[in-house]
C-alpha cells in the first residue's frame, strides 16, 4: 500500500527546504520524494510544511525531583560547580532518584517523552547517571529499556558515568562496572562520561573510554562544558559525539574534525547557566559536523522545547534557521548513528510532522509553540 503526501507547501528534508515535491511511503518507510507521485492513497496536506521528527541526541530524561531552589542560588552568584562540589547539584537529584520507585520513574520519563513528542520529537537518547551505585545505574538502564517498550518514540539508552561517588574510591566504583560488564552489555547502546572539573578527570575518563572502546562499545563525551580537556580525548578514542563544547579551543576543534566526531551542541545549557555559547564558527570552519540537543536535565537544562533550542542556536551561534533544523534532525541522527531517521529520503522511517511555517518564518516570529501535527504512517 503506497501512500502519497500531496499539496505540501514545502518539504524540509533534513538538510534544506524543497518546494513542489510529494512524499511516498510504504509500510511506514519513505520510498520516494519527487514531483507528481502516484500512489494507492493520497493524503492531502494543503499548505503545510513537512519535517522529519526531531532527534534529541542528548538527554538526562530519567530522574525524580527538581532543582528549582538552585535557580536563585546561581543567580545570586553561586556557580554550578560550587553547588556540585558542596554536595548539591547532581548529588541532590541522585538522592531523589534513588528514593523514587520504578513506577514513578517510568511515569515521569514517559510524561517527558509525551511532551517532547507533542513538539515534534520522535527519537530520544536517554542517559542514566542519577543512580551513582552500580545497582542503581543498572536499574536506570533497565528502566530506560522498559520506557522504550511503553512509547512509540525511538529510545536510545546510554550508560553515563556522571560524577564519581562522594564517599568511595572512584576506581573501585568503576571496577564493579568493568567486572560485571557482561551482565548489562545488552542494555546499552552508548557509554558517556561527564569529563570535566568537578566530575571525571582526564585519567579516569581515559580508563573508562579505553575499557569500553576495546569491547567495541561506541562512546560519547560531555566535553569542555566548564574546563577544556575532553574534546581531545573524544578524538583520541574515536567517540561518536562530543557534547557541549562551550570552552573548546582551536586544538580541540581540529582534533574533532580530524577524528570525525560529531559535535552535539546544547545551547539551552550555556544559556541557562550563563556560561555562554559554544564556538560554533570555529567548529564549522574546521569542518566539524554539528548537531543540536536539549540536554534536558533538572540542573542545567530543565527546558524540553526543541524550538527553543533552535531559536537559541540561531541567535546564540549564528546558525541559519535551516542549519539549526538540520542540526536537530539529520546531524542529530548521525550523532546517534541512526541513518534511518532525521531526514526525508528513500529508505528512512516515516517519523514526520507538519506545521504551517518554514524554518525562517518560525524563527522570525520567535514561535516556540507552533501547532505541530505528528504523522504516524
Ligand atoms: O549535561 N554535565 C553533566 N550533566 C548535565 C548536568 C546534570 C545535572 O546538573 O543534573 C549536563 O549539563
Ligand atoms: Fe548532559
Amino acid at each position: 500500500m503506497r501512500k502519497v503526501l500531496k499539496g505540501l507547501r514545502a518539504v524540509f528534508d533534513g538538510y534544506s527546504l524543497r518546494e513542489g515535491v510529494d512524499v511516498a511511503l510504504e509500510y511506514g518507510k519513505i520510498v520516494e520524494v519527487g514531483e507528481n507521485l502516484k500512489g494507492d492513497e493520497y493524503i492531502i496536506l494543503e499548505g503545510e510544511v513537512l519535517y522529519p521528527s526531531f532527534v534529541d541526541a542528548h538527554t538526562h530524561l530519567i530522574y525524580a525531583g527538581d532543582r528549582v531552589f538552585e535557580l536563585n542560588m546561581r543567580l545570586s552568584g553561586a556557580s554550578y560547580l560550587d553547588i556540585l562540589k558542596a554536595g548539591g547539584g547532581i548529588y541532590h537529584t541522585v538522592k531523589a532518584t534513588v528514593e523514587a520507585s520504578d513506577e514513578e520513574l517510568l511515569n515521569l520519563t514517559l510524561q517527558r517523552i509525551k511532551k517532547l513528542q507533542g513538539m515534534g520529537v520522535g527519537v530520544v537518547e536517554i542517559k542514566t547517571g542519577y543512580g551513582l551505585e552500580y545497582g542503581q545505574e543498572i536499574r536506570l538502564l533497565k528502566l530506560i529499556n522498559e520506557v522504550s517498550l511503553r512509547t512509540d518514540a525511538v529510545v536510545v539508552p546510554t550508560l553515563l558515568f556522571h560524577v564519581p561517588p562522594k564517599d568511595r574510591d572512584v576506581f573501585k566504583y568503576l571496577e564493579e562496572f568493568f567486572l560485571r560488564y557482561d551482565e548489562y552489555a545488552h542494555l546499552l547502546r552508548f557509554v558517556d562520561v561527564f569529563a570535566d572539573e568537578g566530575a571525571y578527570g582526564p585519567e579516569e575518563t581515559e580508563t573508562i573510554l579505553s575499557f569500553y572502546t576495546q569491547r567495541g562499545v561506541q562512546c560519547r563525551l560531555h566535553a569542555d562544558e566548564f574546563k577544556p580537556f575532553a574534546s581531545r580525548l573524544a578524538a583520541k578514542y574515536g567517540c561518536v559525539s562530543a557534547d557541549h563544547l562551550i570552552h573548546t579551543d582551536g586544538v580541540g576543534a581540529e582534533a574533532l574534525a580530524r577524528a570525525k566526531v560529531v559535535a552535539t551542541l546544547c545551547p539551552v545549557t550555556g544559556f541557562f547557566l550563563r556560561e555562554g555559547f559554544a564556538p560554533y564558527d570555529l567548529l564549522k570552519k574546521r569542518g566539524v559536523r554539528i548537531a543540536l540537543a536539549s540536554d534536558h536535565n533538572p540542573g542545567t537544562a530543565p527546558f524540553l522545547n526543541p524550538f527553543l533550542t533552535i531559536l537559541l542556536a540561531v541567535f546564540g551561534y549564528g546558525m541559519t534557521p535551516q542549519e539549526a533544523f538540520s542540526a536537530h534532525t539529520s546531524a542529530a541522527a548521525d550523532s546517534l548513528q541512526l541513518p534511518n531517521v532525521g531526514r526525508v529520503e528513500p529508505g528512512v522511517r516515516g517519523l514526520l510532522f507538519t506545521m504551517n511555517m518554514t524554518p525562517e518564518e518560525l524563527i522570525y516570529r520567535g514561535e516556540v509553540n507552533p501547532k505541530v501535527e505528528l504523522l504516524r504512517l
